[in-house]
């Protein structure tokens, strides 16, 4: 299972000391809105994980049997449970990374940034927290709209003085996670091989794959790269839509997101081949906050990968002009949210 969660946008998969040595199982983890739809799957995921001592859940709803049931998995992490705001604090202490699908998710006929009031009060309230019990920790929003939240993230971590960009990520891997499958499927590819970086945000428009930049490097039609492209952006909708009104995406989110905690435990550990794409505080463009490939170390973000923004074909670079006004909009917006409440 943890074999296919490394992924490929990096350089060869070449085996590094930290992969060959024994694993030992010493990072902490807090799931932050555990008893949701992604949040239980999401925890089942990182309990298997070799790298992971503790999984911490917390949620405003009674979180006390997921704990049992997860605990009678024979993996060695332990599972603890933390049920409502009295017990965030002490959910957060100690915790290497902290990840947050807290909040509504999209019902049909909504946009992403519908759920802006709500998700956005909920992300703000347990930032505060964060900062204040584990400051140091790797933090990744789920919660949607990614767009604004992290911002809202951001300016509260600076509102409280202990704002390190390296260390914010909005968790954009389910996009490239199906950027990747819809490309193996429509080029009769081996799936585990391929790998599509997606760059600008996290919503509609603002979601745009490099197909020019595949690995291994695949020729695509107009007419495909219209098609993979659109559907990528709908790909969210298209669920929302499938599930009639019970939810988004919760299963290949947590499969992503499970993914994402892995690589960022795997840096934390010292692993120096490390690459994800995150909407992350970025200098790639004229947005103060950008989706692209980065490389992880124990620091959090070591660097974001200028050449993703090189050498894009009319398409590519047409897509990204297109998408920046909205994409600085729905930052804009989670800034000024953050400071209008103070
Ligand atoms: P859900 O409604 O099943 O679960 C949300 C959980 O958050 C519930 O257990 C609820 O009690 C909890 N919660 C609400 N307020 C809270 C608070 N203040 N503190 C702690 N927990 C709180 O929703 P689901 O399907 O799990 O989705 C969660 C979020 O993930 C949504 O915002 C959704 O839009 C987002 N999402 C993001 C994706 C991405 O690619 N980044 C993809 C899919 C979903």
């Amino acid at each position: 299972v943890w074999e296919s969660f490394k992924p490929k946008l990096g350089r060869p998969n070449l085996r590094t000391k930290s992969q060959l040595k024994p694993q030992a199982s010493s990072f902490k983890v807090a799931v932050l809105g555990a008893a949701g739809g992604v949040g239980q799957p999401l925890a089942l995921l990182i309990k298997m994980s070799p790298l992971v001592s503790a999984v911490h859940l917390y949620d405003i709803a009674n979180v006390k049997g997921i704990a049992a049931d997860l605990n009678h998995c024979n993996t060695p992490a332990r599972v603890l449970d933390f049920t409502g705001e009295s017990e965030l604090a002490s959910s957060l202490e100690g915790v290497d990374v902290v990840v947050i699908p807290a909040g509504i998710p999209q019902k049909p006929g909504m946009t992403c940034d519908d759920l802006f009031n709500v998700n956005a009060n909920i992300v703000k309230s347990l930032m505060e927290a964060v900062a204040d019990n584990a400051p140091d920790a790797f933090i990744h929003i789920i919660s949607n709209p990614v767009n604004s939240t992290v911002p809202v993230a951001a300016e509260v971590l600076k509102q409280k003085g202990v704002y390190d960009p390296k260390k914010l990520f909005g968790v954009t891997t389910l996009d490239v996670v199906r950027a990747s499958t819809f490309v193996a499927q429509k080029k009769h590819l081996k799936l585990i091989d391929v790998s599509v970086p997606v760059i600008g945000g996290h919503d509609g428009i603002t979601i745009l794959p490099l197909l020019s930049k595949t690995r291994p490097s695949v020729t695509f039609t107009d007419g495909e790269v219209e098609e993979l492209t659109v559907r990528l952006q709908n790909a969210g909708t298209e669920l929302v839509e499938g599930k009639a009104g019970a939810g988004s995406a919760t299963l290949s989110m947590a499969y992503a997101a499970a993914r994402f905690v892995e690589s960022s435990l795997r840096a934390l550990d010292g692993d120096g081949d490390v690459y994800e794409c995150s909407f992350v505080q970025s200098d790639l463009t004229e947005l103060p906050f950008f989706a692209s490939r980065v490389k992880l170390s124990r620091k959090g973000v070591e660097a974001v990968i200028p050449s993703d923004l090189q050498g894009l074909t009319d398409y590519e670079a047409k897509a990204l002009e297109a998408l920046k006004p909205e994409l600085k909009a729905s930052i804009e917006k989670g800034v000024s949210f953050v400071h209008k409440q103070t």
